[in-house]
């Protein structure tokens, strides 16, 4: 499975008066974990909220399965089997974890089978599952928006950052979460700066700078080599543990 997924080329985006992505292409393959790095204020977030219409793109395509999803409204670009987990994580605080898998759920009911995984890969969202999401630890709220992006089967998964402020236990458990759906064909495109992560799921790479996409490779290349880290992130990755 080499064929694209996900691709964005020449994406430009403006937030307000600000030109923030100036020609961003980026391909995500089919059954692949892609990692996208760069240093802060790089672009990232922007490109993901872009591929999922949070931003509309002024100029470019991007492409998703074949068809050009740009400018979509973000409930259609979702409804083509894409989960995103913002850097906000995007959880309702007032409302029970239960709740918070129900909003995440196209379907009427759940699929036992998955939510039966769900507990699986996080224990502690079943014995809270009647708590408010707003009364659970950092590592618990970060848990429970990867579930909710696991509720369904899913064709591509988005994620931003997840591993910000988390216990290495935890990082452990969302490795172990990820690698699994990739084993069942999810396609995942992961923004993320711990190298442990990042070395330990990512199949290829991008790394932005500046609105751009300045390299595409094999992560393995790049975890192998700290020179080409420190050219195109400013310091090797391993000083991001
Ligand atoms: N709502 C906004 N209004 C104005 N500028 C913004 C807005 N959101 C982001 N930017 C700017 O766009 C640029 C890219 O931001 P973005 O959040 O995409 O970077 P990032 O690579 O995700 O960074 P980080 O690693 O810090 O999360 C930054 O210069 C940022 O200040
Ligand atoms: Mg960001």
């Amino acid at each position: 499975m080499d064929e694209a997924l996900l691709s964005l080329s020449g994406v430009v985006t403006h937030i307000g008066a600000y030109h923030i992505l100036h020609g961003v292409d980026l391909t995500v393959r089919a059954g692949r974990v892609t990692m996208l790095l760069g240093r802060n204020g790089a672009g990232k977030t922007t490109t993901l909220r872009t591929i999922m219409g949070l931003w509309k793109p002024r100029h470019g395509a991007i492409r998703f399965d074949g068809a050009e999803i740009g400018g979509n409204e973000t409930p259609d670009i979702a409804r083509r089997g894409i989960a995103y987990v913002p850097e906000t994580m995007g959880i309702f605080s007032q409302l029970t974890v239960a709740e918070n898998m129900r909003l995440a759920a196209t379907g009427s009911r759940f699929d036992e089978a998955r939510l039966a995984d769900v507990f699986r890969f996080f224990p502690i969202l079943k014995t809270k599952w009647h708590d408010r999401a707003g009364l659970m630890s950092g590592g618990q709220k970060q848990m429970l928006a990867v579930a909710r992006a696991i509720v369904e089967e899913r064709r591509l998964m988005i994620i931003d950052e997840p591993t910000k402020g988390l216990a290495p236990s935890v990082i452990d458990q969302l490795i172990e979460c990820f690698r699994e759906q990739k084993a069942r064909g999810t396609t995942i495109l992961l923004v993320e700066q711990n190298f442990h992560m990042a070395r330990s799921v990512g199949d290829d790479v991008a790394v932005m700078d500046n609105g751009r996409v300045i390299h595409a490779g094999a992560m393995a290349e790049l975890a192998g080599d700290e020179a080409l880290q420190t050219r195109l992130l400013g310091l090797s990755l391993d000083s991001h543990q």
